[in-house]
């Protein structure tokens, strides 16, 4: 069997320096908030050219406390993408404020800016603009939308770690910043993690705070928090992982390569700028008759997973707060499909992969129009 993500394969790679850091974190036995935790943040913050990192529990959390962090609660707005994965949402509601949906692009999947203008409102508290599939949306078109307005901008870059948009790196351009470390992301981590980024002194102060019951001093709670951190074991795990992260992301994009040379004229994926690079967290392509496609598939033991099938607004949990006609979002959510992609995914492995859907493609007979994937990308 394919994997669609050969977290195995990895591991045998580093198994040794996993094992030493593992064992040193047994030797010192800091669990919680060890000093794995303070070298991981101080390394993820130069990797990213943030001035603060912190770690947290999850991708979940770092949004969580984003929020909080802003002071986002009842009565206010949160601009969103209809087309993310559930959290990105889920947290706003948890706070009693209200999720606003709108529409992304159809050809780049991502938060259509001219969708944020027009929703604005006096309500809006901040906008989390997701980086799907490992690509930025356009920053400064979102910047230019709140024309000076008191609203932050979030970055729910769970999937982009690693990624650049216009020469910055994903997880330093926005207020705050949100990573996911789950571990099938491109840097993941064994078990849940997950980072928050800011340039705000006061911010970074805040969100250590959070993770820790709104701790400011042992035992005294300034604020309502949270059980927030990041696992020690789980630092050192990626204390290791971000050593062969650079390399790992030229992988993941000579893999990605080879699918959009060999299926573009087939197959519709998401357009990459000229102005971004990616890591490729997902490689999703577009497909017509997506059931039979899911089926013939299987039927060939190719793993597929579908990212996401519903748009945020029609999850049972979410649809109370439906608001807008969000096309794009429905078209996509019925068609995308994601592929087999990591780092170690296997020459033979993509191939059969590529293979598969050209047979699909040629069963169905039906060709459709494909934008040309590489065509402005500096990859
Ligand atoms: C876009 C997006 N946001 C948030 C999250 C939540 O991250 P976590 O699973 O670490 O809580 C994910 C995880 O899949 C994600 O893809």
């Amino acid at each position: 069997m394919i994997p669609f993500v050969d977290l195995r394969s990895q591991y045998k790679d580093i198994e040794d320096n996993v094992k030493k850091r593992l064992h040193k974190v047994l030797e010192h036995g800091q669990y919680i908030l060890g000093p794995e935790v303070e070298e991981l943040e101080t390394k993820l913050a130069k990797f990213t050219g943030s001035d603060f990192c912190v770690g947290v529990s999850s991708g979940t959390d770092a949004l969580l406390m984003a929020l909080v962090a802003l002071d986002v609660g009842p009565g206010d707005e949160v601009i969103v993408p209809n087309f993310s994965f559930f959290a990105t949402a889920e947290v706003v509601a948890i706070l009693g404020a209200k999720p606003i949906f709108v529409d992304v692009n159809r050809d780049d999947f991502l938060i259509d800016w001219k969708e944020v203008v027009k929703n604005i409102s006096s309500k809006t508290k901040a906008i989390i603009a997701v980086s799907l599939y490992g690509q930025c949306p356009d920053f400064d078109q979102i910047e230019k939308a709140i024309d000076g307005k008191n609203i932050s901008i979030i970055e729910d870059g769970a999937q982009s770690f690693g990624s650049s948009y216009k020469g910055k790196k994903s997880c330093s351009i926005s207020t705050i910043s949100c990573t996911s470390f789950f571990p099938s992301k491109p840097l993941g981590c064994y078990g849940d993690g997950g980072a928050c980024f800011t340039n705000n002194k006061k911010i970074a102060t805040t969100l250590k705070e959070l993770r820790v019951h709104g701790q400011s001093k042992k035992y005294y709670h300034g604020r309502i928090g949270i059980n927030g951190r990041l696992d020690t074991i789980q630092a050192a795990v990626l204390l290791e992982k971000l050593e062969i992260f650079d390399e790992e992301i030229k992988l993941r994009n000579n893999i990605a390569k080879k699918y959009s040379e060999e299926l573009h004229f087939l197959v519709k994926t998401q357009k990459i700028h000229e102005y971004n690079t990616t890591v490729f967290a997902q490689y999703t392509i577009l497909i017509e008759e997506r059931d039979k496609f899911l089926n013939f598939m299987k039927d060939q033991k190719i793993p597929t997973t579908i990212h996401y099938p519903l748009p945020l607004s029609k999850q049972p949990a979410l649809s109370k707060y439906a608001q807008n006609l969000t096309e794009n979002s429905e078209y996509l959510t019925q068609r995308v499909i994601s592929l087999p992609i990591s780092p170690y995914l296997k020459k033979e492995h993509q191939e059969r992969v590529i293979e598969s859907i050209k047979k699909f493609k040629k069963t169905t007979g039906k060709m459709q129009s494909c934008n040309k994937f590489f065509e402005n990308s500096k990859l």
